[in-house]
């Protein structure tokens, strides 16, 4: 695939709302290629949505981050990095693991979650002997749970491959004596007729769901590698070699599991439409600082004139109208102390120069809601913000009731887990697209005030 290095039509200087005669030469003459790749280009080229919809006649169904970050296929293989995971040091095979990808009670919810629906795996080869895999497998475990399908997302977002390359992940169940014997997790190229046109499996990812008594290791004999499984631990290797070709040193086994169960999930990778192997660039949105969040505080005069507006507008204490990451069994979870225009943005100068200078780009304010406290047994969903509005936030702790101190759970740049305890005055400056943060642990307390300021690069 040569479009990204060798374009036939440069834009960059023309009015990026008409395609021009040349892309419409340029959408002619590539009319096998992928329409949802060719929206990518022309929007990478600066064209927008619209008029590259009416051109191309067509709608993508993926996500717009994925058609605005397009996956740049060199030809050429590039290892993957896993932040925070280790390599595995060897040189017959890509290998990374990273402990605690999962917490214990993601696990908890997947492995319920996989026993609702278990068939026979399989295997995607002509004729499979009988006796080779005898696990069970759960093929929808992605559509039948929300987490499930954010998974699929924070596995792209962890080996740093597009989606669209992409297997649906499958859980699987081992009981005693069950087992996958030694096998490659690639299609055997002369044979196979499972390449199509999503090509070769490239990359595997295997999280363990809960640790096995006895057996059930993941062996990789060519390489004297071995994993023992491990509540939240993600096993990812290439099965392919850096030219693309099958690295027969793959082929690995799941030992038959002694003494209790073993679930997994699974995730598989292509290398789409006969590429050697492919590697991305940043899918997502970029990363502005190094671990992703700071914690810090407000200067007292600045905390004195926030405490001012807060108590200025207690008065006006609303109900806020449900919101999908909040939770509580009680009717309102969370209450709004709304302030002036004026002074949402006053509270944003506060902190401006300073996220400026935490993150080395230019940043406008966006959104201020004003002081949102919650209430006795809220907890908030693990979720990365979503809005174009939201990529780099602040949230300050300007006032709380509380029995103790409740956690903000954040997961850094390198997928390590924190939890944040801040006390009024204090405040966290954090790559709110990019960091997955919530709030798990119920609300022991009868206020927690907090004030959220919202930020986007100047460019976007
Ligand atoms: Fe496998
Ligand atoms: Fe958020």
């Amino acid at each position: 695939m040569q479009y990204i290095t060798d374009r036939t039509f440069n834009t960059k200087a023309q009015v990026k709302n008409d395609i021009t005669d040349l892309c419409f030469e340029w959408i002619a003459s590539n009319q096998d290629m992928d329409k949802t790749e060719m929206f990518s280009i022309l929007l990478a080229e600066g064209f927008n949505f619209m008029s590259i919809s009416q051109a191309l006649n067509f709608v993508p169904t993926v996500n717009m981050e994925w058609l605005a970050n397009p996956v740049v296929i060199t030809g050429q293989s590039k290892p993957i990095t896993i932040k925070g995971g280790t390599k595995i040091n060897s040189d017959k095979i890509e290998m990374w693991v990273l402990d605690d990808f999962l917490t214990t009670a993601e696990c908890k919810v997947l492995i319920e979650n996989i026993h609702t629906d278990m068939k026979p795996s399989g295997i995607d080869i002509p004729n499979p002997p009988k006796d080779v895999r005898t696990s069970k497998t759960n093929f929808s475990i992605s559509k039948t749970s929300a987490f499930g399908e954010h998974l699929e997302w924070r596995f792209c977002d962890l080996l740093g491959l597009d989606p669209r390359h992409a297997e649906t992940m499958q859980g699987c169940h081992y009981e005693i004596g069950q087992e996958y014997k030694e096998h490659p997790d690639f299609f055997d190229p002369a044979t196979s007729t499972c390449i199509g046109k999503y090509g070769q499996r490239s990359y595997t990812a295997m999280v363990y769901l809960n640790d096995v008594e006895e057996g059930g290791e993941t062996v990789f004999p060519k390489c004297d590698i071995s994993f023992k499984p491990k509540r939240g631990t993600a096993v990812i290797w290439n099965n392919l070699n850096l030219d693309g070709s099958v690295n027969h040193n793959s082929v690995h086994r799941a030992n038959p599991v002694l003494k209790g169960t073993k679930t997994i999930i699974t995730k598989w990778f292509r290398t789409s439409k006969g590429l050697p192997v492919f590697s991305a660039e940043k899918i997502y949105a970029p990363r502005y600082t190094d671990k992703g969040f700071k914690i810090t505080a407000l200067f007292d005069v600045q905390f004195k004139r926030v405490m001012e507006i807060y108590k200025n507008h207690k008065k006006n204490e609303i109900s806020e109208p449900p919101k999908r990451a909040i939770n509580s069994d009680s009717q309102t979870p969370s209450t709004l102390i709304p302030f002036t225009h004026e002074e949402g943005l006053e509270l944003s100068d506060m902190v401006h120069a300073r996220l400026e200078e935490w993150t080395g780009i230019k940043l406008v304010p966006t959104v201020q809601y004003g002081f949102r406290n919650y209430n006795r047994g809220t907890t908030l969903n693990i979720h990365r913000d979503t809005e174009d509005t939201h990529i780099i936030g602040v949230i300050i702790n300007v006032d709380q009731q509380v029995d103790k101190p409740w956690a903000l759970n954040m997961e850094d740049n390198y997928n390590h887990k924190h939890e944040i305890l801040l006390q009024p005055q204090c405040m966290v400056f954090y790559e709110s697209r990019n960091l997955l943060h919530g709030r798990v642990s119920p609300l022991e307390g009868d206020r927690y005030v907090n004030l959220f300021l919202h930020f986007k690069p100047k460019e976007v």
